[in-house]
């Protein structure tokens, strides 16, 4: 389906081609054993030079599922870019070596580059403040789950929405849907990019609104999406620390919302979830972690050509 493509943004890939992933993804959850040797022979390579819990353990958790072997580094003093060695010659050399790449880089544009350079597919892991498409794979698959479909549904985004790459990536993917309206809760400094708020969504006729109070708008939601305040990408501590805990998710706002809203978070959490939270059922940030995982198992068989 997508063999040989490279994924560097969520419009990379076409609707029609994301259903076909999610119900690739159903189908190796649902029956994991008959995709054990799907991937042997085959070599995912995981090029890290930011940290990473979920997209690294993830992809390579989905590449030994399937059967397939990794390499790579989780932190980039380990590697030759140490030594001064540009992306383009560390990726042409992990070409000679792996049958796909997936790399995570704090520079906006590394991943575009990367495969402009590399000989097999480049999947973008987290390229700066810019784009984190797997992670856009994952929050619509567990959206999905949830409600069947896109259409209509209203989405929050609450905290920090300048910097935070996987809101990027999901307000972009959702504008492809009819009828959804974005609701973005920031401070004023971190509010959503101009790319984001009138390159995409004016430009495709979705509703928007942006304001600063959360409890005015948590029981209008379908779905809430929390992020974090991206300490490492602010030029100064006193501004992170005066903006960090601006929006804290308690009981007490979740009282506000519909039954039937779902909260979602990419993950890490740092403060902005109250961990009395995570016992209500409709906090589903570690389902969500756990589709992640399935979702990049059908990527990466998809990417290979394997389906
Ligand atoms: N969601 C996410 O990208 O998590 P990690 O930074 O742990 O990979």
């Amino acid at each position: 389906m997508l063999k040989d493509r490279c994924l560097i943004e969520p419009s990379d890939v076409t609707v029609e081609e994301l259903e076909a992933l999610f119900s690739l993804a159903r189908g190796i959850e649902e029956d994991e054993a008959a995709y054990r040797d799907m991937c042997r022979g085959k070599i995912l390579a995981t090029l890290f030079f930011e940290p990473s819990t979920r997209t690294r353990l993830s992809f390579e958790a989905a590449m030994f599922r399937l059967g397939g072997n990794v390499l790579g580094f989780a932190e980039p003093g380990s590697s030759s870019s140490a030594k001064g060695e540009s992306l383009a010659d560390t990726v042409r050399t992990v070409s000679c070596y792996a049958d796909l790449i997936a790399m995570r880089n704090p520079k906006e544009g590394s991943a575009l580059l990367a495969s402009r350079y590399a000989t097999v597919p480049v999947i973008n892991a987290g390229d700066g403040g810019h784009h984190h498409p797997t992670q856009t794979l994952t929050d619509l698959l567990t959206i999905k789950r949830i409600f069947g479909g896109f259409d209509g549904l209203t989405v929050g985004f609450c905290g920090d929405l300048k910097f935070g790459r996987t809101v990027h990536s999901l307000a972009g993917a959702l504008s492809r849907y009819n009828g959804v309206k974005i609701v973005f809760v920031s401070p004023q400094e971190l509010r959503a990019p101009a790319y984001v708020t009138t390159g995409l969504l004016k430009n495709a006729g979705i509703a928007y609104q942006e304001t600063e109070n959360l409890e005015d708008v948590i029981g209008t939601l379908d779905v809430l999406y929390m992020t974090r305040v991206q300490k490492e990408r602010f030029f100064n501590e006193e501004d992170y620390i005066r903006l960090k805990d601006s929006y804290i998710l308690t009981e007490e706002k979740m009282a506000l919302a519909r039954d039937t809203m779902i909260v979602l978070h990419p993950l890490p959490r740092v403060n902005e979830i109250a961990v009395e939270v995570d016992r209500d059922p409709r906090a589903l940030y570690f389902q969500q972690a756990r589709y992640g995982m399935f979702i990049r198992m059908a990527l990466i068989c998809s990417l290979l050509g394997l389906f």
